[in-house]
This record gives structure tokens, sequence and C-alpha cells, in this order.
């Protein structure tokens, strides 16, 4: 509970972070805008902090300011500085900054951000620099999550099935296109998918039955990322299952994806938006025990805290069963597939929410017990 003199209700000031320079800015805003409507008023006091497309930080009315243009909201900051954490107002003259003004210290952030810088491992590196508490996976568990072809190593090495696939480094594929592509096509059956290593939303993303496309998927994967992963594209039902917890993590109901379009591309999640989603799926008992088992082993191989929405891939003429990924920041409205699996599996929005912020303060406590030196003894 917070200790702000300023606050004499005893709520939890929570920072609610949102935008920011990622494909998924506007996502973000939306799942911010719900995650701030829901956060029980009588239990927080929310803080907004805004990050625009250019990586510039405000607070006040940032939701506005992002969405309209225009807004009462104000530059601001965080320090990496555990002593002068707070959130500071960033005083500007003559477009460069002149003084710090500590505006609210904060009990514990919501980071409501999708993609690059939010929820690859950046932004946690900077919380956990100012030593705040902070929702959801820490540095390591959100990298590997953001990072494809990382992530499957780690399942590799945790025996946990993913398709046969391979990495390529942007480099090569410029130097040496011939090699990359006889390498591709002597591992890999068509169709693959070519897919930029670190971003999210199927940005970049392509499916490909012959050289030609091939060429071509590389091409766009190229431009967006240093590295690629080239994999097996099956047919497949896309299973999604929502994980919360930090040591024991629980498993919700399975939800299935149903998209209109050939795959969930960037079309299909954020432009028609006419996908289907059931929950819970239509899977045999035992399927659905196998898959909430295997998204749960998944989440603790990657350390994964507080949530994240696994995503499976169940081929369909096999009926076997592949980790796609794992998003540590799911996309947060109410009509997200994230928060609909807990609703199905009885837990409410604002209740979960709460129990988000339970978990983050729970982590931060942990850590805080941990020996930070070591003294050799002289015996
Ligand atoms: N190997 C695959 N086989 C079949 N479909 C795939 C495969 N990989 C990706 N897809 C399709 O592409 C979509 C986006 O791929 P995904 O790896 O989940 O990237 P993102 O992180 O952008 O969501 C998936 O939801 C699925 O529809
Ligand atoms: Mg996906």
């Amino acid at each position: 509970m917070s200790t702000n003199p300023g606050n004499p209700l005893n709520k939890i000031r929570i920072g609610v972070i949102f935008g920011g320079r990622s494909g998924e800015h506007e996502v973000s805003l939306m799942s911010a805008r719900s995650v701030m409507a829901a956060l029980d008023a009588e239990k927080y006091e929310v803080v907004p902090i805004g990050i625009s497309k250019e990586g510039r930080w405000m607070t006040g009315d940032a939701m506005t300011a992002l969405t309209e243009g225009h807004g009462n909201a104000f530059p601001a900051a965080l320090l990496p500085d555990p002593q002068r954490a707070s959130l500071m107002e960033v005083k500007v003259s003559e477009s460069q900054p002149v003084a710090l003004t500590a505006v609210a210290e904060l009990d514990v952030i919501f980071p409501v951000m999708h993609g690059p810088y939010g929820e690859d491992g950046t932004m946690q590196g900077l919380l956990e620099l100012a030593g705040l508490p902070y929702v959801g996976a820490g540095v390591v568990g959100s990298a590997v999550g953001m990072d494809k072809a990382m992530f499957k190593y780690v399942m590799e090495a945790n025996g946990i099935p993913v398709l046969p696939w391979q990495l390529h480094l942007s480099s090569t594929w410029e130097n040496q296109p011939e090699t990359v592509l006889n390498e591709i096509e002597d591992g890999l059956p068509y169709p693959v998918f070519v897919k930029p290593a670190n971003l999210g939303s199927s940005v970049g993303i392509s499916k490909c039955s012959d050289r030609q496309g091939l060429e071509d998927a590389l091409n766009e994967a190229a431009s967006y990322d240093r590295r690629m992963v080239v994999e097996k594209g099956v047919k497949a039902r896309e299973l999604e299952v929502a994980v919360l917890g930090n040591d024991v993590p629980a498993a919700s109901v399975v939800g299935e994806v149903r998209p209109r379009r050939d795959f969930y591309d960037y079309v299909a999640k954020y432009v028609s938006d006419d996908s289907e989603l059931i929950i819970p799926a239509e899977l045999e008992p035992e399927v659905s025990n196998e898959v909430r088992q295997l998204a749960v082993q998944a989440y603790q191989a990657i350390d994964c805290a507080g949530l994240g929405r696994v995503d499976l891939l169940m081929d369909t003429d096999t009926g076997r069963l592949y980790l796609n990924e794992i998003n540590t920041i799911p996309g947060f409205t109410r009509i997200s597939m994230y928060p609909k699996l807990w609703e199905a599996s009885g837990l409410s929005y604002s209740k979960l929410l709460d129990q988000l912020v339970d978990l983050a303060l729970e982590r931060n406590h942990t850590k805080a017990r941990l020996r930070v030196s070591f003294e050799p003894s002289d015996t």
C-alpha cells in the first residue's frame, strides 16, 4: 500500500503506461483505456503515462493527447535511479528540458504496451533499474517471449514441441541469397512461413508456396529485422490459453481463433476484425488438458510472470500440438481473448486486474528479500 503523504486514502497508486514506439501503439491505447476504466476506484489511484510514437513520455490527460493530438498532458520522465523513482514532470524551455519535479510516487506500474519497446524487456529493464514493481514478466521472460528464435530454442531445450524451423540473418540473405534459398528448400517443405524474429501483430509475416514467393517473403521480413525465422507451415487450428501467476501459474480454459482469411494476418487481426473467437474451444477433455499443461510448461520455461497468452497450433491432419508463441502483454480490452478466457474460467475483468497487481507486488517482495551482495568470509 502507498505510504505517499499526498495519498491519505492509502490507495495503491498505479502508473498505467500506454502507446509507445511500436506498430501496436493503437492497440495499446485501446487495451489501456479498458484497464484504466476497470481498475477499482476504491482501491487504486490511476496515474496515466503515455508514450508517443516518437518515444516522448507524458502524463496528465495523456490518453486524449495521444488519441486526439491535443489534451492537457505534460512532458514526463521516469529516472532509472531507485532513490528518485517518482514520476517526474519535465519542465521544458525552448524545447530543452530545464527542470524535473516529482509529481507522483508510484506503488506499481502496469505497462500496457504491446510489441517492441514495451513487451520485449526494454521497458522492463527501465522499471528494474528504477526499482518499481510492475505487472508481467521480467526482462528475460519478456525478451524471450518476443524473440521468435530464442523462444523456439527454449521450447526445444525443454522438450516442448515446435514446428521445424530455421534462423537466417538478413545480412546473409543479402550477401548469399542462393545459399539461404537452398538451405530453406532442402530443410523445409512448402508452404513455409517467413517471420521477422522480433515483431508482433503478424507484421512482416508471409506464407509462401514457391521459390519466388519465398524470395519476396525474405525481402519483406529482412526489411523489418536483422534476423528471420522460417518455419514449416501447417493447416492448423489456433488454440490460445490465458496463463496467470508467478511461480505456480494457473491456466484458463482453452480458446480458439478462427480467422476468416488464409491465416491470422494483420488484416484479420485489426482491419476486418471478423475472426471468430470460440470459448471454450471444442476439444476432447484430455486434449484440452494437454493444451493447458503445455501452456503452463512453456510459460515456466521462458520464466514468464504475472500473465501470458500462450498460443498453440494444432495440425488438423495429424492432431499434433505445437507451441507457437507467448504474448507476455496480450491484448487487454474487454473483448480481447486473454480477459475473455479468464471470464469464462470464472474470473471477472476487474478481479483479474486485482490479481495482476497482487502478483506484481508479490514478485517485487520476493526479489527484495534476495541478497544483493556477497561478503567473502575470512575463515
Ligand atoms: N507454421 C505455421 N503454420 C501455419 N500457420 C502459421 C504458422 N506460423 C504462423 N501462422 C499463422 O500466422 C499468424 C501469425 O504468426 P505468429 O507467429 O503468431 O506471429 P505474431 O507474433 O505476429 O502473432 C498465426 O496466428 C497463424 O495464423
Ligand atoms: Mg500470434
